[in-house]
């Protein structure tokens, strides 16, 4: 068994900055992660990072977009603390390396992204999360951080109390993929989850194929609730054919939308008459679908994003990566022909439910990142935002671990308090895994939840390799590809940027069918040495999971708020609907219940039409 102070699973953007921040407050920290930190997803984030740097801009302005972008569903202290915490991130970074775009006069360059009052995005080419990854790795390896890489954590360790807000997480098991062998790993101090999103429950996306919810799953079946799994942004530009992302950065530079027709379509026909391109992702997907659905897309399925104008010398200078995309994954030059785009699923913009200091409803447990629900993005995150989050909260989270004082939490976890659910909606099937056979452990059922605090890391560790043992030797049944491409399908049919309550409801019967075939589920490969195979029938249960709480999330929430529109209802209902979809794992089967969003912290965010 390997023993540390801090664990942190997932080496991207949040794990890294949580690693560093726990080093530096005296924790023996170790790094977990089924990737080399270099190929974490946060590597593809090629925007930027909003930070209020300049004259005329402040946390203040900062703040207030990041909650109107959030159709009002963010917690005020999360969005303040962002804003406030994310220049001297920023400036951080700059001082370790970060090679930042530059002004002729020398200063960091920033420019406009969508939803934001004030050009405050600064980036490093289009390729800013790449180079945020290897600065950061490099402060890990400077400062001796152990890590991990390609261990996969296949299950928290957490003790047996009956109420989540009462248990304890005490480590991980994980499964080195290199040797094929299960191991405990012990925390002393916190466990700290930074393992992006869940992008792989849908088959359009611009997620990488590790961005598969693991921590999600994995807290939620120990107890912790996931929140506002409804909340899923679908970015404006991603390539057609493969969902490899167009950076919001080319209209930031004054990249322009038009339809079949030729007509940019943002302004001919009214979806934000004052920011057009650079109006809130969710509107911006709405607007390019709606146009598809109407017969004014390019071949019935996309429309056209041009950069040609900007010139060849600035392209170059700016936005170098975008015309190698274009190129390599498309065959299209993006000097001298438009490029094709549409949306594709991109960012949770829910998680684990955590407080502003990174903790979940289980002591000992923590969140950041993609993973995690602070909230600071509510309906609708804005573009430029994911990357402060990471290293704000990462940070955060790690300094908490590992003992400092951050002082009260202003936001609330766990299951209280919350708001009686006047919203009762019925179910199409009975979620979760009540009924099923779950013998051998196999089932997508699994909480990670042992019954005795002694020997509970070498119970959760024979626990994994029962669970190995029983896939391996398996001779047939359902390989977990089949069941994964049948959730990504009816994810993206039902459960995409317009969603009705009867595709929603279809949805949630196929997870239904996932986890029923998910009982079979068999691993052909039998090797133990580098079995992806193995791993991803492990992600294949995870993904069952937080879909199911994405589809439920939005078949409850009966309003149109952010990214999350609704046929039948089409309107932001404020009276009913100020309050985070919250959704636990209890017994096998998910539970809904509600907490007011905050809007008020050192300012007050007033709910407003909100309009671009
Ligand atoms: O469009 C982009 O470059 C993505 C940025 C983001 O998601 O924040």
């Amino acid at each position: 068994m390997y023993e540390h102070d801090v664990i942190v699973v997932g080496a991207g953007g949040a794990g890294l900055r949580a690693a560093i921040a726990a080093h530096e407050a005296g924790a023996d920290t170790a790094i977990v992660s089924k990737l080399h930190p270099v190929r974490s997803h946060t590597g593809a984030a090629e925007g930027g990072i909003n930070a209020a740097l300049r004259e005329g801009d402040d946390w203040e302005l900062h703040a207030y977009d990041t909650m109107k972008g959030s159709d009002y569903l963010a917690d005020a202290p999360a969005a303040e603390t962002l804003a406030q915490d994310a220049p001297e991130e920023t400036i951080q970074l700059e001082h370790w390396g970060m090679p930042f775009s530059r002004e002729d006069d020398g200063r960091v360059s920033q420019r406009p992204f969508g939803g934001l009052s004030f050009p405050r995005t600064t980036y490093a080419g289009a390729e800013t999360g790449h180079h945020l990854l290897h600065v950061m790795y490099e402060q890990v390896v400077k400062r001796g951080i152990q890590v991990y890489d390609e261990w996969y954590v296949m299950n928290l360790v957490t003790d047996d109390a009956a109420d989540p807000n009462d248990r304890e997480c005490h480590g991980v098991v994980a499964y080195d993929v290199q040797s094929g062998n299960v191991e405990g790993f012990k925390a002393n101090g916190g466990v700290i989850l930074a393992t992006g999103g869940p992008g792989q429950a849908f088959d359009h996306t611009t997620n990488a194929v590790s961005c598969t919810g693991d921590g999600h799953a994995m807290a939620y079946r120990a107890g912790a609730p996931l929140e506002d799994m409804e909340f899923i942004q679908f970015h404006p530009t991603s390539l057609p054919s493969t969902g490899v992302l167009i950076s919001e950065g080319v209209r930031g530079e004054g990249g322009i939308l038009y339809n079949a027709k030729g007509e940019r379509f943002m302004f001919e026909y009214g979806y934000a008459n004052n920011s057009g391109e650079l109006a809130s992702r969710d509107v911006v997907a709405r607007a390019e679908l709606t146009e598809v659905n109407e017969g004014r897309g390019v071949n019935d399925e996309y429309v056209h994003l041009d950069m040609r104008h900007l010139g060849e010398e600035r392209i170059l200078d700016r936005l170098e990566n975008i015309l190698h995309l274009a190129e390599d994954f498309e065959g299209v030059d993006g000097l001298v022909e438009p490029m094709p785009v549409k949306p594709g699923q991109h960012y949770a913009m829910g998680g684990i439910d955590v407080d502003e200091n990174g903790q979940t409803c289980i002591n000992g447990l923590y969140a950041a990142g993609e993973s995690a629900c602070v909230s600071v993005h509510g309906g609708n995150r804005l573009g430029g935002n994911a990357l402060p989050e990471l290293i704000v909260f990462g940070k955060r989270a790690g300094r908490h671990a590992a003992g400092d004082d951050l002082g009260t939490a202003e936001i609330e976890t766990g299951y209280g308090p919350d708001v009686e659910d006047e919203t009762e909606t019925e179910l199409p099937v009975q979620p979760g895994s009540a009924g099923l056979d779950t013998a051998g452990g196999v089932a997508a059922d699994g909480s990670g939840v042992a019954t005795e605090t002694d020997g509970l890391i070498e119970r959760a560790v024979e626990a994994e390799r029962t669970r190995v043992d029983h896939l391996m030797d398996k001779d047939d049944g359902v390989q977990h590809a089949q069941i994964r491409a049948k959730l990504q399908k009816a994810m993206t049919d039902y459960v995409n940027v317009f969603r009705t309550d009867e595709g929603i409801r279809k949805a949630l019967r196929v997870i239904r069918e996932c986890r029923e075939e998910y009982q079979d589920v068999y691993v052909d490969d039998p090797s133990r040495t580098f079995n992806t195979d193995l791993q991803q029938t492990y992600e294949t249960r995870n993904l069952i999971d937080v879909a199911e709480t994405i589809a439920l999330g939005a078949l409850v929430r009966n309003e149109f708020r952010g990214a999350h529109w609704r046929q039948e209802n089409q309107e932001r209902d404020d009276e009913n609907w100020l309050k985070h979809t919250l959704i636990s794992w209890e017994d096998g089967d998910p539970n809904i219940f509600y907490r007011p969003v905050i809007l008020e912290g050192e300012k007050t965010y007033e709910p407003k039409v909100r309009s671009y």
